[in-house]
């Protein structure tokens, strides 16, 4: 997969292990199959940057599949003689994915050519860009975290950690939590899920501290960080719901259980009593972190058969499945925090937008003494 980040500033450093660790991240997590070790994903940068600093050009970035090889034919650019066999043509649409529908949008009748396209792969390339824009925010201490919520029926109990104890704890873990009783009831339960041929999804969550105020703008619908952010988690594969704060808890609860008391402190300016509304009033940050979750389906394809129609004979078969996961709620919180940092990243751009790293951080400078005066 090749990406293209177009507006990187000059002079940012680039730290290609952090690059590398955050596609890695993305790999692990229990309920995982084979096929995670096959692909060591890890991302080539082929222009853009030089001698380990951004030059301001566009930063091109490959991430190889090492089982590429295998399917150098069947994918092949030009065309190739073969049956139907040795092309893999698809013509079973799956239940859950983009096959059937793509294969009718774009008149495709090798459904192949949906299903590579529309694969969760495609998430190590959005894990790699944003891997770039969080060393960016980085550079100015934004610092993001993210963890497991829920796994079906298993919920993790909520706590306080501090964010860097809480990205310790959850880098440790299988499923990304923060304890081990709760890690161990997922893992039990993704087990008895698999054991049943099924799937199962489940709620990550991310945190972005350091957030200055004043990302995105209420001026206008498009502008609003949060309308941002939630359009980018829908957009992550199988990802079916968004929140900011806590969500869709507003809607049970009074007003005055919802809204953060504003105060006022020498040293720290303007903040907020507590933050359940996510670090967003108005569609613009407010200074608090900006938190974040995100609902992921169960993974469409399963051992236990679901009914579809095949395209050719317009008959009814049951999907038989060779290989799949039965979890990939880890794998989604690595990619939440990756689609988050993208999207803060572009408002950080916007609003403190510059051609150097050294014209950003006047921009920024001059910016929180002009909010520290206010
Ligand atoms: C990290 C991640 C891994 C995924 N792995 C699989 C998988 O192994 N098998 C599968 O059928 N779907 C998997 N999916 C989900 C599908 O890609 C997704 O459901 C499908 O593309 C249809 O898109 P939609 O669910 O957003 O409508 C995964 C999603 C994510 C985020």
């Amino acid at each position: 997969m090749t990406a293209i980040v177009e507006g990187m500033p000059s002079n940012l450093a680039i730290d290609f292990e952090q690059l590398n660790f955050q596609l890695q991240r993305r790999q692990k997590g229990y309920g995982r199959g084979r096929r995670m070790q096959i692909e060591t994903d890890t991302a080539a940068i082929v222009g853009g940057v030089r001698h380990g600093y951004t030059t301001g050009a566009p930063i091109a970035l490959v991430v190889e599949n090492n089982d590429w090889k295998h399917w150098r034919n069947i994918m092949n650019v030009e065309p190739i003689e073969g049956s139907d066999e040795e092309k893999r043509r698809v013509h079973r649409p799956r239940p859950g994915h983009a096959d059937l529908n793509g294969g009718l949008k774009y008149q495709l009748t090798d459904l192949r050519n949906v299903l590579e396209r529309s694969s969760a792969r495609e998430t190590a390339a959005r894990v790699a860009v944003g891997a770039v824009a969080r060393q960016l925010l980085a550079a100015f201490g934004i610092k993001i975290g993210g963890q497991v919520i829920r796994i079906g029926e298993i919920e993790a109990p909520p706590h306080s950690l501090p964010l860097d104890e809480m990205i310790e704890r959850t880098e440790q873990s299988s499923v990304r939590v923060v304890d081990s009783a709760t890690e161990q009831a997922m893992e039990a339960y993704i087990d008895q899920i698999k054991a049943e041929g099924d799937s199962i999804g489940g709620v990550v969550e991310c945190i972005v501290e350091g957030v200055p105020v004043g990302l995105g703008s209420h001026v206008q619908y498009d502008r609003k960080l949060d309308g941002r952010i939630a359009q980018a988690v829908m957009s992550i594969n199988a990802f079916k719901g968004v929140e900011i704060g806590i969500g869709f808890e507003a809607g049970r609860l009074r007003g005055s259980q919802v809204h953060d008391e504003i105060l006022y402190d020498e040293e720290k300016g303007y903040t907020r009593a507590s933050n359940r509304l996510g670090g967003f009033e108005g569609g613009m940050t407010n200074g608090m972190p900006i938190v974040v979750r995100g609902v992921m389906k169960p993974i469409p394809t399963l051992y236990k058969p679901l009914r579809s129609v095949d395209i050719d004979t317009k008959e009814a078969f049951t999907a038989q499945v060779e290989r799949s996961d039965a979890c990939a709620v880890p794998a989604a919180s690595v990619v939440l925090e990756h689609v988050v940092a993208w999207e803060v990243a572009k408002a950080f751009l916007e609003k403190f937008g510059g051609d150097s790293m050294e014209e950003i951080r006047a921009n920024y400078e001059q910016y929180l003494q002009q909010v520290a005066r206010y």
